[in-house]
């Protein structure tokens, strides 16, 4: 599909085929896809719980208002933003360090100097950590979103439910925040999807500061 119609075509639908499943392959290349995103010092802050059961995904609709499109879609994900992703000591930020080594991107000496650059961005507050990782995590979950309608998929991504509910239901440890749910599956092809959504125009998008 033309990048234009990927994102033409985009709709968080809200009823899906709940007899057309993600096959397994189709979920992994939208996966693999999203990941080419970029992020900061390309730590890639994200992970995701999958949902593919009914008693799961029946537990977690009773926690986000209810909504019947997080039982309905076949594949329902929790996103995650890792706060602690930017840490010395962090299993992906060691990673992403060795890489950048094999790649000849930095050498060893420079391990304090990439600590210090990290700290110094997101080591002063909480808030600077929640930002670091849901912006990351915001770029990636848009690319699935994308990634998915290419690869022929729907979506519908969620903010409504109840974060703290979800993290202890679902045993998710404290260094991460929950931007997001995001329903995947096949559109129901006898209902009707609402119009296209009004959107800011680039005169409304673009401001200035006097
Ligand atoms: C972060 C985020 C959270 C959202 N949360 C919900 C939600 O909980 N329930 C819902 O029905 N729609 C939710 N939406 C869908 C938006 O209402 C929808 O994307 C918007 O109206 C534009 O419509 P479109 O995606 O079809 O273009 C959410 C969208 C985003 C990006």
């Amino acid at each position: 599909m033309d990048f234009i119609d990927v994102i033409n075509n985009r709709r968080a639908v809200n009823f899906f085929d709940p007899d057309k499943d993600v096959p397994d392959e189709t979920l992994r290349a939208m996966i693999e896809t999203a990941a080419k995103v970029p992020s900061s010092f390309n730590l890639q802050p994200w992970s995701l719980i999958v949902l593919r059961g009914h008693e799961e995904k029946t537990r977690l609709q009773s926690l986000a208002w209810n909504q019947p499109k997080v039982n309905e879609a076949p594949v329902t994900l929790i996103v995650l933003a890792d706060q602690d992703g930017w840490k010395e000591g962090h299993r992906f930020v060691e990673k992403n360090f060795q890489e950048m080594i094999t790649a000849k991107a930095m050498n060893e000496d420079q391990r304090q100097w990439f600590a210090d650059a990290r700290t110094s961005l997101y080591g002063e507050s909480e808030d600077k950590q929640l930002a670091f990782a849901c912006k990351n995590t915001g770029f990636f979950a848009m690319a699935l979103m994308l990634a998915a309608k290419n690869l022929g998929l729907d979506t519908h991504p969620m903010d409504g439910f109840d974060h703290d509910a979800v993290r202890k239901e679902f045993n998710i440890p404290d260094n991460y925040w929950i931007p997001l749910l995001l329903a995947v599956g096949y559109f129901k092809k006898d209902m009707e999807l609402a119009p296209p959504k009004w959107r800011k125009t680039v005169e409304e998008i673009v401001v200035k500061f006097h």
